[in-house]
Formats: structure tokens, C-alpha cells, sequence
């Protein structure tokens, strides 16, 4: 059987940004999705696959790993593989601001307040949406609150992606770290709705799509 795809990179988990020796910013992502998008792939023969995945717990077997930190560091990981790839799928939950300098010497609690300067990390998949070619698939990932359709819309677009998986957080559905989500899925011609569900069963639902997409149709 001749393989579907050349390379896969699923980039999964949280970043973590460095303050000083002992304290970062980073976010609840448990790396649950990327991992299960990963084993999916690998039950259905799909691959190979290059994980490239911040720090987490879920890390899958039969795959190339690639630990990571920082945005940046996970941006230079995904970047080394990515003229390769065919499908990319940013399931990590890259932190969106890091501290604009790093404290070698743990900082001290001195004062009533410390101010923190926090910049913006590179935004790495619209980075790759404007170098996509035309023959690779990128995915990404959205959390909303308000306006959820609109804004995953615009993302969609803005990113240059072919499949948006759109969480819509609130109370009942929390998304990250959970075991179960409910999701919707978003291509340039269609919308699907898909039901709260086991994230296991819900990446079943992201391969169909993704094979579709590439022309390969459904399980
Ligand atoms: O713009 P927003 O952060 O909502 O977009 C989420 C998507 O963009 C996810 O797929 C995430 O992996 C990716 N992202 C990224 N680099 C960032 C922030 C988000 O690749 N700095």
C-alpha cells in the first residue's frame, strides 16, 4: 500500500514561558487532543508522524518526538519539518504573551507589586498559512466565548487554514484539560456540528474530515 501522506507534524500541549529559574506563563492545556489525534492517525495506518508537543503528560508511542518549551522553540521544531509536510495540525495551545525579558536570578518578593512586561509570541500557524503551499493541509484550533461562528470564520480565513476545530467554551463544555468536548467543525465550504463526546471520538471525527479533504474520503 503506498503511503497517503509524506509527513504529518501535530504540534500538542501547552508552551511554557519562562520569568525567571522557577516561574512561567503557561495555560490548562493538557495535550489530550493532539495526543488522541496522534493515536487515531496511528490506528489507522497513517503517518509518519512527527509530534511536537510543549509539556504535557500525554505523550504518544510510535511516533518522532519532539519536547519543546517556548513558541519560539516549538515554532523552530515545526519549521525544520515542515516543507514535508502534507497535513499540520496546530492542536497546541501556544501562550499568546511571554515575559519581554527572562530574570536569570529568581526575582525577589520585595515590593507590594511587581510589574511585568509580557509580549506577543510569534503567531506560528498564521506564519504557516502564509507559506503554505498548495498541496498541504493546515488545521487549527479555536477557543471561543462570544460571537463563536464569526470569529472562527475570520480565523479561518485570516490564517490561511483548511480546517478549524471550533471549541465553544463555556461552563458545560470547559474543553481544556477535560476528558470529553464538544466541537464544531469548520471548512471554507461547510460547517459540521459535532456532539459532546469522548476527545478520542472526536479526533475519529477530524480524520474523516482531513482525509476528505485531501481527497482520500472518509474511514
Ligand atoms: O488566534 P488563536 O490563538 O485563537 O488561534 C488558535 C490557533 O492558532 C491554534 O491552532 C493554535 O495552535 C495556533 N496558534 C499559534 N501560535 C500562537 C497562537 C496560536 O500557532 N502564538
Amino acid at each position: 500500500m503506498s503511503p497517503l501522506f509524506n509527513k504529518i507534524i501535530i504540534a500538542s500541549g501547552p508552551t511554557l514561558e519562562p520569568i525567571d529559574p522557577v516561574r512561567f506563563i503557561s495555560n490548562r492545556s493538557s495535550g489530550k487532543t493532539g495526543f488522541h489525534l496522534a493515536m487515531e492517525a496511528k490506528a489507522r495506518g497513517i503517518g509518519p508522524i512527527v509530534f511536537i508537543t510543549g509539556p504535557t503528560f500525554f505523550l504518544p508511542p510510535g511516533v518522532e518526538l519532539i519536547l519543546v518549551e517556548t513558541a519560539q522553540e516549538m515554532r523552530a521544531a515545526i519549521d525544520g519539518h515542515f516543507r514535508q509536510a502534507d497535513v499540520v495540525i496546530m492542536a497546541a495551545a501556544v501562550s499568546d504573551y511571554r515575559s519581554r525579558k527572562y530574570y536569570p536570578d529568581k526575582l525577589k518578593k520585595n515590593g507590594e507589586k511587581i510589574i511585568l512586561e509580557l509580549v506577543k509570541t510569534p503567531d506560528i500557524l498564521l506564519d504557516l498559512g502564509r507559506r503554505k503551499r498548495k498541496n498541504q493541509l493546515l488545521v487549527g484550533f479555536a477557543a471561543e466565548t462570544e460571537d463563536i461562528f464569526a470569529n472562527a470564520q475570520k480565523k479561518l480565513l485570516a490564517k490561511n487554514l483548511d480546517l478549524l476545530v471550533l471549541n465553544e467554551i463555556s461552563e458545560g463544555n470547559p474543553g481544556f484539560g477535560s476528558d470529553e468536548n464538544q466541537v464544531y467543525l469548520l471548512r471554507r465550504d461547510a460547517i459540521k456540528k459535532i456532539d459532546k463526546m469522548k476527545k478520542s471520538r472526536v479526533a475519529a471525527f477530524i480524520w474523516d474530515e482531513i482525509l476528505d479533504l485531501a481527497g482520500h474520503g472518509g474511514r
